[in-house]
């Protein structure tokens, strides 16, 4: 299985911030935005890693992210020339892909909580034993803005309905999609919808009237958090600054996750680390590992 990250778009909600900067280049909190869906990644065990940004923000999430060797992973790059919709980035990202089945996740979203781990599991494995796709959703107050789940008497999914003005529901589905390779086929095949998108739920859709695709609901107490206005950015920043604090940990630590997963040794982090020991993330490594050597 391989991962594709999402990381392009204009980022127009967050202007004047980013004018200059890829929005998934923002911090939140004491790290780029892109670390917290990379984190993600790097927790389903996946190595070989696809990073879709625009033309303009390549060079800087290379000089960000490198090969991803330090971290013991495969990390390569592809332009998407236009936003042209979330569905695109299985097309671009086929060659890559060579038939394997995909983690597709957005650049912009933030994913935290105990189960997390388990779902990706059981994700990976639904695909392997029955070769079914797994999408998440999760109860927000405000629909409207998401790709909404219709559920049936029996709780069974329906249909996912894209930024419904009556949505049929209060579960939205977040930008986590665990797909099977034929995703890639039926991408080709999509034509934009009357916003002039590709839309990754009409890829849902056809899986969902396939009988290929779980919808897995995320518990209350899990935190998803999608970044797109000055007002979610902010509500992240705080809530990873929380729990940073609170608890001494760090969330969306790539390099931590590589250490657990034995894609790098305790030497190996420490000697990546080293080249920002002058900021709290460097810090952390530091004092946390030092010992381990
Ligand atoms: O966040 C979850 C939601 O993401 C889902 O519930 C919706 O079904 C799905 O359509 C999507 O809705 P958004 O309106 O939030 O998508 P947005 O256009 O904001 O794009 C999400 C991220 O993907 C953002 O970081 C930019 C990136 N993106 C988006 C498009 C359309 C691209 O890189 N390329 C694109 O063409």
């Amino acid at each position: 299985m391989k991962a594709i990250v999402l990381a392009g778009g204009t980022g127009s909600r967050l202007f004047p911030s980013t004018k200059a900067v890829s929005k998934q280049l923002l911090p939140i909190y004491d790290k780029p935005m892109i670390y917290y869906p990379l984190a993600v990644v790097f927790k389903a065990q996946i190595k070989e890693v696809l990073l879709i940004t625009t033309p303009e923000d390549q060079p800087a999430f290379q000089r960000l992210l490198a090969d991803g060797k330090q971290w013991g992973v495969h990390l390569q790059y592809a332009i998407q020339e236009q936003p042209n919709g979330i569905a695109e980035a299985l097309s671009i990202g086929a060659e890559f892909l060579a038939g394997e089945d995909v983690l597709l996740i957005l650049g912009d979203n933030i994913f935290y909580g105990e189960g997390l781990q388990k779902h990706l599991n059981k994700a990976k494995i639904t695909l392997e034993e029955i070769s079914k796709g797994t999408i998440f959703a999760h109860e927000v107050e405000c629909p409207q803005r998401y790709g909404v789940a219709v559920f049936d008497e029996q709780g069974e999914p329906q249909f996912i309905e894209e930024k419904p003005q009556n949505p049929q529901s209060n579960f939205v589905i977040t930008g986590l999609y665990c797909y099977p390779n034929l995703v890639v086929e039926q991408a080709t095949k999509l034509t934009p919808s009357t916003r002039g998108e590709l839309e990754i739920t009409d890829i849902n859709n056809y899986l969902l009237k396939e009988g290929l695709l779980e919808v897995v609901t995320f518990k209350p107490g899990f935190t998803w958090l999608d970044t797109g206005t000055h007002e979610s950015l902010l509500k992240a920043t705080q809530f990873v600054h929380t729990l940073e604090k609170r608890h001494g940990i760090k969330i969306g630590c790539l390099e931590e996750i590589a250490l657990s997963n034995k894609w790098i040794s305790p030497h190996q982090l420490l000697y990546w680390a080293a080249g920002f020991s002058n900021s709290s993330y460097g810090k952390y490594l530091v004092n946390k590992y030092q010992n381990k050597v």
